[in-house]
């Protein structure tokens, strides 16, 4: 065997390894982090699932583990650590066992060299857009080699790799990787490269066969789909990937994520009204309500160039659902940048917010600034930002009750015979019902309102 091997090749050669053992060996492939990340979770097991591996949840049973890591925030990489110290307890019972780390810790020095000075059980390492040299590395791994790397470099991941579905109904599309924005709070451009978008063609082409197995949700992700397009020779924008996903014919609904508010204008909204499959809900990442710290974070959009986007859908639809992201505590935030983005939350009046306290990443450019803000002060902001969160979807929410809701049935309710699914605007529904609705659209009429989901009943 050489080195010019494909992919394919190191495949058959794996699978023709482990076909020799008596049963076949077991794989626990665990995801942290985004969706981007699950979804490369998917493509890692279809790999394993080809080459002979089968599947287990629990580390502890598995012949292969990979952790498929996060770095946005400290505190993921802290429990990626975490865990990665159990394994060593597991790998001390089962020496055999093979540790793999990938996702976008793999693409940070400090952590490949704490993994070399201080986690040496750790066999195999591949970064964001290397998921397809595992079965290479996996191939060298298992013909005794003591180390198998492959971190720093920004391709275009392959296409067409064969994926084990986390779901039967709701599916993950990638259409672009990377991110060319340089926040000046995150690590995502370091460790995901710059940006490169899948060919339209090779997307409907996912999207046409997924439509044509009965998904009922399709996901496209990216870091900022806004600027899909922007790196390929043909003349296509997200607006126009939009519209060509919505006439692949099938009974399906399009979401997207994540959504740039400096890319993301009347347009975008005009083509989500337009397009009959696109649910109504945005999910606009806004990040502060301080121009000077939007500044200060290289946002490159102010306060009310956001509300013009929020303003233009408001007009049309007067309650189109919008979700957003809120760093609290970025360095040096004063109480009064805080107060704004206390303001604009009630301007904007969000479905739901997903708030972060501030994490400093090394290598980012906020992490030059020093920072005069205690701890205690940003957690004791962070209370005052869900709790007003908490009394804005507790008063909106009520505009749902007596409002019919088409809902995609999701997943058993926490109540014996109820069911949780998402409305178009993105709002957890619950409802009783048949354990066989799930992945089926349903009707449901809305009898009350929390301030986390709405309760109803199927008509
Ligand atoms: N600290 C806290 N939150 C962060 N995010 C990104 N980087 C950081 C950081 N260093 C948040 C942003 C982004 C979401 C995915 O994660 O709000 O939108
Ligand atoms: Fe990070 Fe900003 Fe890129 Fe989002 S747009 S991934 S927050 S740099």
């Amino acid at each position: 065997m050489n080195s010019e091997m494909t992919s394919a090749e190191y495949i058959a050669a794996v699978s023709d390894i482990i076909s020799k053992r008596e049963s076949p060996p077991l794989a626990c492939v665990h995801s942290y982090g985004c969706q981007l990340n699950f979804s490369d979770g998917e493509k890692i097991k279809g790999m394993l699932g080809k080459m002979g591996y089968g599947f287990t949840d629990n580390p502890e049973n598995a012949d292969f583990v990979i952790f498929n890591t996060c770095a946005v925030r400290e505190n993921a990489e802290d429990r990626v650590f975490g865990n990665l110290g159990f394994l060593k307890h597991c790998k001390e019972q089962n020496p055999s066992m093979i540790i793999g780390l990938c996702g976008c810790m793999a693409g940070l020095d400090h952590v490949i060299q704490k993994l070399e000075k201080s986690y040496p059980f750790v066999d195999i390492v591949f970064g964001t857009s290397a998921l397809d040299r595992l079965p290479r590395l996996l191939y060298e791994k298992l013909n005794g080699r003591k180390k198998a790397f492959d971190t720093n470099e920004y391709n275009m991941p392959a296409e067409g790799l064969e994926q084990v579905r986390d779901s039967s109904f709701k599916a993950s599309v990638p259409i672009m990787y990377g991110c060319n924005n340089f926040c000046t709070y995150c690590i995502v451009p370091y460790v995901r490269g710059r940006e490169r978008s899948r060919r339209p063609e090779d997307i409907i082409k996912e999207v046409q066969g997924l439509a044509r197995d009965g998904y009922k949700e399709i996901m496209l992700l990216g870091q900022n789909v806004n600027s899909y397009g922007n790196d390929l020779e043909e003349d296509v924008t997200f607006c126009g990937l939009l519209n060509q996903i919505n006439a692949v014919e099938g009974d399906f609904i399009i979401r997207f994520m994540s959504s740039h508010p400096k890319d993301a204008g009347t347009e975008l909204i005009d083509t989500m009204l337009e397009c009959e499959k696109v649910e109504r809900h945005l999910h606009l990442p806004v990040q502060s309500g301080s121009d000077d710290i939007l500044e200060k974070m290289n946002r490159r959009y102010t306060v009310e160039k956001y509300m013009e986007t929020i303003n233009h859908a408001r007009n049309i639809v007067p309650d189109f659902s919008f979700t957003t992201d809120i760093i609290v505590g970025f360095p040096n935030e004063s109480s009064e940048d805080f107060e704004k983005t206390l303001e604009l939350m009630k301007r904007v009046k969000y479905d739901n917010i997903y708030s972060f306290i501030y994490s400093k990443r090394s290598g980012t450019k906020a992490a030059l600034i020093e920072d005069k803000i205690s701890d205690a002060e940003k957690s004791e902001r962070m209370t005052r930002l869900l709790a007003l969160q908490r009394e804005i979807s507790t008063e909106s929410y009520k505009r749902f009750i007596g409002r019919k809701m088409r809902v995609l049935a999701d997943a058993k309710g926490k109540r014996e015979g109820w069911l949780t699914g998402k409305s178009s605007d993105f709002i957890i529904v619950e409802f009783e019902g048949e354990e066989s609705l799930i992945g089926q659209f349903v009707d449901v009429e809305v009898t009350a309102a929390k301030n986390w989901a709405v309760t109803g009943k199927i008509i």
